[in-house]
């Protein structure tokens, strides 16, 4: 395999120590970078990096140099959480929301995951594959080389294990790493609006049981939620889960404060996700934990609820991932550049937060962190180059531009 030499690069940036696997609290804020740099790539991964005045002597035969540029270098997002395996927009419903329907009742008029679910119980698997597949690649050119991605469009055994196994295709035809969490517990279809335990009971033994056979899921995730998931319900279904080795990773206190959180940690979930409706009871459940809280702001922006408390929750040492929660009903995008604008502006985490929040940390909610999220000798060389930006601020401060000139995914020039 080539390598490649990425010389005159303005600042290199995430240059975390090896066995820094997630940041909580003031570590938030250290993003360790170097000025005047060069970093070399062999076998995809990351080899070495140094300043310019002290280039490598000895160099690989087969070197590719590109030079940089003075502009940033930094890792590559990680998406922890986003649904990109569905069968169709959901346009209509914007002009409901644009009309004055909240996200509840354009779901209680039969909008929503059921009309979701409705159109994918209705597509093929190739169809599906492809029109995700797109989005991937729209995705992957936005700088994100790490993604997680959710079943729960399909409520039926069939539709379930359709979606999972576009995801397994997706895994085995993108060069990122991608983990897939199972949603069956998304929302009830209507055939069991009033038998919530028919439907629980076709998770527990129909579902899990062949998904685990085939390996189809690395998580489990449950939509805890008034109209949706009850605690008890969600109890019942992380509990099942747990025998398949299945760890949560849940949508927590997405509409209210649902109890969502306190159940996903007596289950040890890896990450609460979400986190809108947020008290001080929550805040202090999670505090000093391992549990990660993945704040989605492009869904607050969306839906115009409110954002999450991430200076609460950096305060009370918790460690805060971003992601884009791409998905066709609360938040049509992808783009982790925007996520990180919007948690500068919004959440009001500073840039160097952002970044680690864009990148280690949502690594870490995929427990990926020993692998990608930083530049870190001998991870994935996953990075982005920016164009000679002022400072690294002006990265988030340039909302809704691009700043990236190009992309490397193992070590490779897309
Ligand atoms: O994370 N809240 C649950 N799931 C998605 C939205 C699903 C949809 O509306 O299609 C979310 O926001
Ligand atoms: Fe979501």
């Amino acid at each position: 395999m080539a390598s490649l030499l990425i010389t005159h690069i303005g600042t290199l940036v995430g240059l975390h120590p090896e066995g820094l696997l997630m940041l909580r609290g003031t570590e938030m804020a250290q993003l360790p970078t170097l000025e005047n740099a060069w970093l070399l790539c062999e076998d995809g991964l990351i080899a070495d990096f140094g300043t310019m005045d002290a280039l490598p002597v000895s160099l690989p035969n087969d070197l590719e140099t590109l030079h940089a540029e003075g502009g940033y270098v930094l890792p590559s997002w990680c998406d922890s959480h986003s649904h990109i395996v569905f069968a169709a927009p959901r346009e209509e419903e914007f002009a409901m929301k644009i009309a004055g329907k909240t996200y509840e009742e354009i779901a209680a008029a039969g909008g929503g995951i059921l009309n979701s679910a409705a159109k994918m119980q209705l597509a093929t698997e190739d169809a599906i594959f492809e029109a995700a597949a797109l989005r991937l690649n729209d995705m992957i050119r936005q700088g994100t080389a790490a993604l997680e991605i959710k079943s729960g469009y399909g409520l039926t055994v069939a539709s379930e294990l359709k979606m999972l196994r576009v995801i397994r295709r997706l895994k085995e035809s993108f060069p990122i790493p991608i983990k897939a969490s199972f949603l069956a517990a998304h929302a009830f279809p209507t055939a069991y609006k009033n038998d919530h335990q028919g439907y629980i009971s076709l998770i527990i033994d129909q579902m899990l049981p062949q998904i685990a056979a085939e390996g189809l899921a690395d998580y489990m995730d449950v939509f805890c939620e008034q109209g949706f998931f009850s605690v008890e319900e969600t109890d019942q279904l992380l509990t099942a889960a747990a025998k398949y080795g299945l760890q949560p990773k849940i949508h927590a206190n997405q509409l209210s404060v649902s109890g969502g959180v306190q159940i996903g940690l007596k289950h040890q979930a890896i990450s609460v996700d979400h986190l809108e409706a947020t008290d001080e009871a929550v805040i202090a459940a999670l505090a000093n934990g391992n549990t990660i809280a993945t704040l989605l702001p492009s869904c607050s922006f969306y839906l115009g609820i409110p954002f999450a408390n991430a200076r609460a929750l950096i305060q009370a040492n918790v460690p805060v991932a971003l992601a884009s929660d791409y998905n066709p009903g609360s938040t049509p995008s992808g783009n982790m550049n925007f996520v990180l604008s919007l948690g500068c502006i919004k959440l009001k985490m500073m840039p160097e937060e952002a970044v680690n929040a864009c990148t280690l940390n949502g690594a870490a909610a995929m427990e990926l962190s020993d692998v990608t999220g930083s530049v870190t000798r001998g991870k994935k060389a996953n990075l982005m180059i920016t164009r000679a930006m002022t400072s690294l601020a002006f990265l988030p401060y340039s909302f809704g531009q691009s700043q990236i000139k190009t992309i490397i995914i193992n070590g490779k020039i897309q």
